[in-house]
């Protein structure tokens, strides 16, 4: 049985209990966050908090984010993934429970504070190989896409169409451009140049995009953060996902078609070595703080 953060106190995840009145259940009234750890040391917090930071207080939700980092840590130990080579730490925290009310309390709640902790599997070498398979979809998300709210029903139904499809990955797209996954940043490389949607309000910033994009830049490759239209979807020469557990995924057929010669392509397998070589580094830099 895992062991679960809850308001305050670390439960069995079978005694965590939720009220009917929580404005998450009644109006997905929250955010949450998916932070990665590799071996238990954290990669990137810092910004996986600020983006939280910034949500919460758009969504004027008053709660002390700082407190956080200690319950990651304590939740990977309590429940024996510290030592895991991939993990994860999911934490969501709603406005609160208060009678059904479109507009927030009158009197302030306290919020509704949910974390777990589990470990991942990376895909095989066979499998990154092979590459993933990808449809596209229709994005039928709200104007501010860039606030990781709970309100998740489209991009459920967005991974609901790819494995009906049968393949791993949806495109979403609106008003001709495809902007990201339903899960995970898209990307694309054009004659060389690494591409991807600006961080606007159409996209989540994710904080994998914001690394690769970063180590792009380091290494020389250029980088032009655009819009890419659908029908340049078929012109790509390598296309690839970015997300916490997506890492660097390339994709080589997207709605049947090959992506370029429908093999992982050169650009993408050195942003993958490359981001796993920056994991390492992230990995030595803590252990040897710590020591
Ligand atoms: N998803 N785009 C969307 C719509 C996402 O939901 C996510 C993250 C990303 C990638 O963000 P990051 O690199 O910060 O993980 C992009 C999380 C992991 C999830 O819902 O499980």
């Amino acid at each position: 049985m895992s062991t679960v953060y809850l308001n305050g106190e670390y439960i069995p995840k079978d005694e965590a209990k939720i009220s009917v009145d929580d404005r998450g259940f009644l109006f997905a009234d929250g955010v949450y966050e998916v932070t990665p750890f590799y071996e238990g040391v954290p990669f990137y917090l810092d910004r996986h908090m600020a983006r939280l930071r910034r949500g919460l207080a758009w969504m004027r939700i008053d709660y002390d984010v700082d407190q956080l980092d200690e319950i990651h840590r304590q939740l990977l130990i309590r429940n024996g993934v510290d030592g895991a080579e991939t993990s994860i730490v999911y934490l969501q925290i709603t406005r609160g429970v208060a009678p059904r009310s479109h507009p927030f309390p009158t009197t302030p709640v306290p919020p509704t504070v949910y974390c777990f902790a589990k470990a991942w599997q990376r895909p095989s070498a066979e499998d990154f190989e092979r590459g993933f398979r990808a449809v596209t979809i229709p994005d039928r998300r709200w104007a501010r896409v860039d606030i990781k709210t709970i309100a998740l029903l489209p991009n459920v139904l967005a991974y609901q169409a790819a494995v009906d499809a049968g393949v791993t990955d949806a495109i979403q797209v609106r008003d001709g451009v495809a902007l990201e996954g339903a899960h995970n940043n898209l990307f694309g490389v054009f004659d060389g140049t690494v591409v991807t949607h600006p961080a606007t309000n159409v996209i989540l910033p994710g904080i994998t995009r914001g690394v690769v994009l970063e180590l792009a830049r380091e290494n020389g490759v250029p980088v032009d953060e655009r819009p890419i239209l659908v029908e340049e979807l078929a012109d790509a020469d390598e296309l690839f996902f970015t997300g916490t557990t997506s890492e660097v995924r390339p994709t080589t057929q997207v709605d049947g078609r090959p992506v370029g010669d429908g093999r992982v392509g050169p650009v993408t397998r050195a942003l993958a070595k490359g981001f796993a070589r920056h994991v390492e580094r992230v990995k030595e830099g803590m252990r040897s703080e710590a020591v």
